[in-house]
């Protein structure tokens, strides 16, 4: 069933993050005649009304907010009187914990924080979800909400949900690079560029595609015969500091950046 958006709704901040979700409610039809994006640049965001200041007119009963999370000190003053108890505010805010966002509106209904990545747009995205506030329905309601752009994962607790941001919210950054990489080593090995591009992409794309079937694991031992040309690059791959090693660095310094713009956000609060 399509699910209704709570109007009115406000998107405080509708640039890449926000646009994608946009993106992705009305590839799966979902109503958003009671939404309105804000943003200071007045550039259309398709399918919703598209404003530069906070509308007057009736309290919003859905916020979310889009912006950077080093704007939430310059946004939520002139938000806050506006986010009141039959208001859900939903953050997509990296790095600013709920009980931050909380000190921001102290009002809000309930406040839930997701953390989406860009694939919502394909309706191929994971956003985390979590909240501190006991509200089912508000739960629900914003879970039912972001199941359209993908898969929606609830989080026990904050660092699980940073956890989920730095495996998913930034994930497509990651596979991309692998995928520019490949195409890349594609074009040392005498490729046409374009051609490169194109089968990395397309290799991507299929692998993708296999993987809804089949776990990595199986895919890598089919693709790899005994003794064969692949399995002397996965060595390479597998060998003590490398793929793993390289991943598990970049995740652990995304956490840190994470930790580090929380520290930061709940120090002005
Ligand atoms: N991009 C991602 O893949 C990703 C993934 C996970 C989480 N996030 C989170 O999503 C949030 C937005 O990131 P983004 O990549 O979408 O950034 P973005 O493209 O720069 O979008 C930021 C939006 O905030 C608006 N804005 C700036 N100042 C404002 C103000 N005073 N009042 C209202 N709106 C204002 C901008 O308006 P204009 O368009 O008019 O400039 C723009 O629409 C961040 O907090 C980030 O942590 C992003």
């Amino acid at each position: 069933m399509t699910p209704i958006f709570p109007a009115p709704a406000w998107l405080v901040g509708c640039g890449n993050m926000a646009g994608a979700m946009v993106a992705g409610w009305r590839a799966a039809k979902v109503d958003l005649s009671g939404v309105t994006a804000i943003r200071p640049s007045g550039t259309q965001v398709e399918g919703v009304t598209t404003v530069t200041a906070l509308p007057g007119g009736d309290a919003p009963r859905f916020v979310m907010l889009g912006v950077k999370p080093q704007k939430l000190d310059e946004v939520a003053p002139g938000l806050a009187p506006f986010v009141g108890g039959e208001t859900i505010l939903v953050s997509l805010l990296a790095g600013v914990s709920a009980a931050t966002l909380r000190a921001c509106f102290p009002e809000a209904r309930a406040v839930i924080r997701a953390m989406s990545n860009l694939p919502v747009a394909e309706l191929q995205g994971v956003t985390a979800l979590y909240s501190e506030d006991d509200d089912a329905e508000a739960r629900q309601l914003v879970e039912a909400l972001i199941a359209v752009l993908g898969l929606a994962p609830w989080c026990a607790d904050e660092a699980g949900f940073s956890a989920i941001g730095a495996v998913a919210g930034s994930g497509p950054a990651y596979v991309a690079r692998f995928a520019a990489a490949l195409a890349r080593g594609g074009e040392r090995l005498g490729l046409d560029p374009e051609l490169a591009r194109a089968i990395a992409t397309q290799t991507l794309v299929g692998t993708a595609a296999m993987a809804d079937q089949e776990s990595m694991a199986d895919i890598a031992r089919r693709v790899a015969s005994p003794n064969g040309t692949t399995e002397q690059g996965l060595a390479v791959l597998d060998a003590e500091g490398g793929l793993q090693s390289l991943v598990d660095a970049m995740l652990a310094a995304a956490i840190a950046r994470g930790t580090q713009l929380a520290a930061e956000a709940a120090a002005r609060h």
